[in-house]
């Protein structure tokens, strides 16, 4: 029945034939049955025919569920039922008291700095206060959040609350994933998605209100925003800036800001008792557990809060926790336990805030995460070790290293603080009050002043700030950390001698990667390739893991990896191989499960990859496919990543060609076994030792090739000849 399929197929897909209103049928019904065609075949990449303004990427075969990247989203029913307004949950918030008050303030104000304990309602109350009172009418409300997840959970809440489809009034937008629509009003971000909106809007004419939220974490693009926005509140005077962040800093930001007034919204804290421990620990992951024990047997109910610093602490300490319950399950109550880090699946998350059942204890075991981006209710103790992962870059060779560091005093305060949210707490530090005082310092250094800064220069020239020692840093970036990245942009030709932004800087800025990734894009136009070199992109920027190695399958999981290496293509080639393998299945999940691929990693890839397409077009590079010459891909990776190369020294040991230092290669490297003369690595990380990681063999000879301006021939010849 054509009607009636055409009607479902409208349902399903969208009114996307109706700019076709006047064209035969016949015409519409082929385009719908193409639809139907490829929505069974499964994971069929989707373009409306009569606009390009959205892609879509059915999945039916797990959970059917309608993964969309940039979607209009008037055009789908959201499954996820809505809930009314949670009226009185909203009152409840100690921020309620204050609304008023707020409002005034805002209306007295251009740029006001808002400070309130974590949980007090600032960033779910405020955007919706300030739309009850009308400053959408003007323009969007925009929030920026330094974390992805944050971004993603507070829209979804917000939405809830206000009774209306996340993707609608609120939305949210995160690099390679934009849930907003010509409705949306409330619009939650990453900052550094904002950031890059400032690129197309210089002036963010659309916006009515901008709040930089958690501005206290000081991210790098929160720390550029606070420069940008500055300068924008001055020719804007209607447009309002709100500057907020947990009780840290609020002092500082009111100075950056030329004194823009102070509003505190007085926290519900209740008492905390903090302890010490009175000698130093040598294990604080097992004293961690030894102490989750204790205060499970012995003190009154109350969830425990435990921080750790990343994914694979926290699943050793589950299973620890696991083992040393085991077979107590009669002799004492129930211990359920969460684990919480950026990376886990959302549904996952979700979990963590349903509430405990009863006779049982919760344990959180989180990272940093749960310091001041989320509160959950019912945490009673907190034991604190004192460590976090942190990442730093050293600006001269760009090791990045991903280090466990001592946390700083405000964070201990913070973490302390976690304990007293719903009635007095206790907190369980795995110090000494002697390291407290001694060894810590008291604020945690913002990391615009440890990390590689070529992409943030690379986006401040493209927005015409050329001088960016004239630039307004709340805490300046080490002056060599800036020449370094000016020297990185020079060298792939995205500046050129004065400075200044050239064409393919030009089109190196409108890809939401790190130079060296969107340089090899650009040049992937030379070797006809942008095809594959786009998807080795996506692969690289997935984030996650694209293996996984269960331990009890090593071998099997070792070996899969493995098919994908052969013919000692390196790394990057082997991701092109397992990208290209996984569409070859129509995007099989079941073929992800087999070969030890995650699939949603893949799926992300998939996404970027579309995006990636998608900007091709923008810089006008046409998609050319050339998969059979492997030199060439090669070619078009050296051309971004030449400043990383390394040439074999002895016994596994390299050294980088510019600014020597011995590097290895990663053990997860294909290439571990094989010691090729000369190689380019995607990067270098410091962790046992200094690891090059997606390393791919090249002839030394390209580096001249590609970067005549920034080697010699003394640089490139063999050792052996010199
Ligand atoms: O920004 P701030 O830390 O001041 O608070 P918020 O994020 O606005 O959260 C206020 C309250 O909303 C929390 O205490 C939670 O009860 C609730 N909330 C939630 O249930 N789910 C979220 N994703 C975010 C907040
Ligand atoms: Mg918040």
């Amino acid at each position: 029945n054509q009607e009636r399929r055409f009607a479902i197929a409208k349902q399903n897909y969208g009114d996307a034939s109706a700019g076709d209103e006047k064209k035969p049928f016949a015409e519409q019904s082929a385009w719908v049955e193409q639809q139907i065609k490829r929505a069974t075949l499964n994971l069929k990449k989707h373009k409306n025919p009569t606009s390009d303004e959205y892609e879509f990427v059915f999945e039916d075969d797990v959970n059917h569920f309608i993964n969309a990247t940039t979607m209009d989203c008037d055009k789908f029913e959201v499954e996820s039922p809505i809930e009314p307004n949670l009226v009185d949950e909203r009152e409840a918030l100690p921020i309620y008291t204050f609304r008023d008050q707020l409002l005034k303030a805002v209306c007295d104000h251009q740029v006001l700095v808002i400070t309130g304990e974590t949980g007090s309602g600032k960033t779910t109350q405020i955007p919706q206060y300030l739309h009850e009172a009308g400053y959408t009418k003007r323009g969007k409300i925009g929030c920026t959040q330094p974390r992805r997840v944050a971004a993603m959970s507070v829209a979804a809440r917000v939405a809830q609350e206000m009774g209306v489809k996340l993707g609608h009034e609120v939305g949210y937008s995160i690099r390679f994933e934009n849930y907003t629509s010509e409705k949306t009003v409330l619009k939650y971000m990453t900052d550094g998605v904002l950031l890059r909106e400032l690129l197309g809007e210089p002036g963010l004419a659309s916006y009515s209100v901008l709040m930089v939220d958690e501005a206290h974490e000081r991210t790098i693009s929160t720390d550029i925003l606070f420069g940008l926005v500055k300068d924008i509140v001055r020719f804007r005077p209607d447009l309002k800036l709100l500057i907020s962040s947990a009780t840290l800093d609020a002092k500082k930001f009111s100075d950056f800001f030329d004194s823009a007034p102070i509003f505190e919204i007085p926290g519900r804290q209740y008492p905390v008792e903090i302890s010490y421990t009175k000698a130093p620990e040598a294990n604080y992951l097992d004293a961690a557990i030894v102490t989750v024990l204790q205060i499970h047997v012995t003190q009154p109910d109350g969830d425990i809060l435990v921080f750790l610093t990343g994914q694979e602490e926290i699943e050793t300490a589950e299973e620890m926790l696991n083992q040393r319950t085991k077979g107590l399950a009669s002799k004492i109550a129930q211990l359920v336990i969460f684990q919480m880090y950026g990376n886990l699946p959302t549904e996952r998350q979700a979990k963590i805030f349903e509430p405990t059942p009863k006779g049982a204890r919760k344990v959180v075991l989180a990272t940093n995460i749960a310091e001041t981006s989320l509160t959950i209710d019912g945490i009673k103790y907190v034991i604190d070790p004192g460590f976090c992962k942190m990442k730093t870059c050293n600006p001269r060779t760009e090791m990045e290293s991903l280090l466990v560091t001592p946390i700083s005093k405000a964070s201990a305060m913070q973490r302390a603080g976690r304990a007293g949210r719903t009635g007095p707490g206790k907190c369980f530090r795995l110090y000494t009050t002697y390291d407290y005082h001694n060894d810590m310092e008291d604020n945690t250094a913002p990391e615009i002043q440890r990390t590689n800064l070529a992409n943030i220069v690379l986006t401040l020239k493209s927005l015409g700030i050329n001088n960016l020692m004239n630039f307004e840093f709340m805490d300046p970036p080490p002056v060599e950390a800036l020449l370094k990245a000016l020297e990185v942009l020079y060298a792939l030709s995205a500046l050129n001698k004065s400075g200044e932004l050239t064409k393919i800087g030009r089109k190196m800025a409108e890809f939401p990667l790190d130079p060296k990734l969107s340089r090899m894009i650009v040049a992937s136009d030379r070797y006809k390739c942008s095809d594959e070199i786009i998807t080795i992109a996506a692969m690289l920027s997935v984030g996650y893991d694209i293996f996984y190695c269960p331990k009890n399958k090593k071998l099997l999981a070792d070996s899969a990896k493995m098919n994908f290496h052969r013919g000692h293509v390196g790394d990057h080639i082997a991701l092109l191989n397992v990208y290209t393998s996984w569409k070859e299945t129509n995007f099989s999940t079941q073929w992800c499960y087999d070969n030890f691929v995650q699939v949603r990693s893949m799926k992300r890839a998939r996404d970027i990859r579309d995006q990636l397409e998608g900007l091709l077009e923008r810089v006008e590079i046409e998609l050319t496919s050339n998969t059979s010459d492997i030199e060439a891909i090669k070619k078009a990776i050296t051309s971004g990543f030449f400043t990383h190369s390394s040439r074999l020294l002895k016994n596994g040991s390299y050294q980088t060609v510019k600014h020597p230092q011995t590097v290895y290669i990663h053990p997860t490297s294909g290439l571990s076994h094989e010691h090729p003369k000369w190689v380019i690595y995607n990067e270098l990380v410091l962790t046992t030792k200094e690891y090059m990681r997606q390393v791919t063999e090249i002839k030394s000879e390209w580096l001249l090739e590609m970067a005549p301006h920034y080697y010699q021939l003394k640089d490139v010849e063999d050792s052996g000849s010199k």
